[in-house]
């Protein structure tokens, strides 16, 4: 073999090793090093499924003053629910929650990480301590649910998206034809009034308290659209522990399922929830999860294998 012909051979051999290690050992792309949005959920840290059991309980201590601002005008404007938000809403057990790490984040001092929801708008999307929505996330068919609030204001808190709101007038209707009479108390929430509610929580109680009653901005169910506080007509014990074995929420312990909500912080699950047992405070899932949660006696934590959440 010539010269010229072993040092092209050579050439080529320091080439191909050359490439060969490049391709086991470059860096990790943009994505992968922050832990933003990625499709594949096997690679979703934390990634719930459906195949969730019950999980350990924990004693609870209700003292919720969870309420926004109040009015006293107008009234509400009917809202229908879309069919095929209703025909999708329980196909998918998946929360729809991605990975991502945030540091300097409220709440990141406490939590290992801090997941941010990938599709929000998902009617069975997880939001607790750990997920969070997107910053400043607002839902895109908010409407105002024709049922009796405490208040008669057309205002933020009076707002749930559409299908929800749908569902709500049909629970309402239905607690009537059984003698109860339920009243709205507080329903959407921006970010911006979660932030103002939180920061006066805080300045009341500290913050180590305020976080088992109330949640951090950009992680309250509220901010979704799919949950509402939920009072007697009378407006008593409105989003108080005293709510508590009330006609009204033993029957929304009964029957809030047949109408796709949950009670989202059960009693004796506050170690896998975060919060304190919240009887009015219910959340729409949609009739397929819902039944399964209230059949199981479990979190959305545990529906979706998603435990524990971090305090
Ligand atoms: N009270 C519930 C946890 C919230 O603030 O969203
Ligand atoms: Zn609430």
């Amino acid at each position: 073999m010539s010269k010229t012909a072993k040092i092209v051979i050579l050439f080529i051999v320091v080439i191909a090793i050359g490439w060969g290690i490049g391709k086991y050992t470059s860096a990790p792309s943009a994505s992968e090093e922050e832990g933003t949005v990625v499709s594949d959920g096997s690679a979703l840290q934390g990634q719930p499924d459906a195949s969730a059991e019950p999980s350990p309980v924990a004693s609870v201590n209700p003292d919720e003053q969870d309420q926004g601002t109040s009015g006293n005008n107008t009234g509400a404007e009917g809202s229908t629910a879309d069919p095929e938000e209703n025909a999708s809403e329980n196909t998918a057990p998946n929360p729809t929650t991605v990975a991502t790490n945030k540091p300097g984040t409220p709440d990141s001092g406490n939590n290992a990480a801090e997941l941010t929801a990938a599709e929000p708008e998902s009617m069975s999307v997880m939001v607790n301590k750990q997920y969070k929505l997107p910053d400043k996330y607002k839902p895109s068919d908010l409407v105002y649910p024709n049922v009796r609030f405490l208040f008669s204001e057309k205002i933020e808190k009076r707002m749930m998206r559409r299908t929800a709101a749908g569902a709500l007038e049909e629970m309402f209707a239905g607690a009537k034809k059984d003698g109860i009479q339920l009243a709205g108390v507080s329903a959407y929430r921006s970010e911006k009034t979660q932030t103002r509610l939180f920061n006066n929580y805080v300045d009341r109680d500290g913050e180590e308290k305020a976080r088992t009653y109330s949640a951090v901005p950009g992680h309250s169910e509220h901010q979704t659209g799919l949950a509402i506080d939920i009072s007697g007509s009378d407006g008593k014990c409105a989003a108080e522990s005293c709510f508590a074995g009330t006609p009204e929420a033993d029957w929304l312990a009964s029957h809030a399922a047949e109408y796709g909500f949950i009670i989202r912080y059960p009693e004796g699950k506050e170690s896998i929830t975060g919060y304190k047992y919240e009887p009015w405070h219910v959340r729409y899932v949609g009739k397929e999860i819902a039944a399964s949660i209230a059949e199981k006696g479990i979190t959305l934590e545990e529906y979706f294998d998603a435990v524990p959440v971090s305090n």
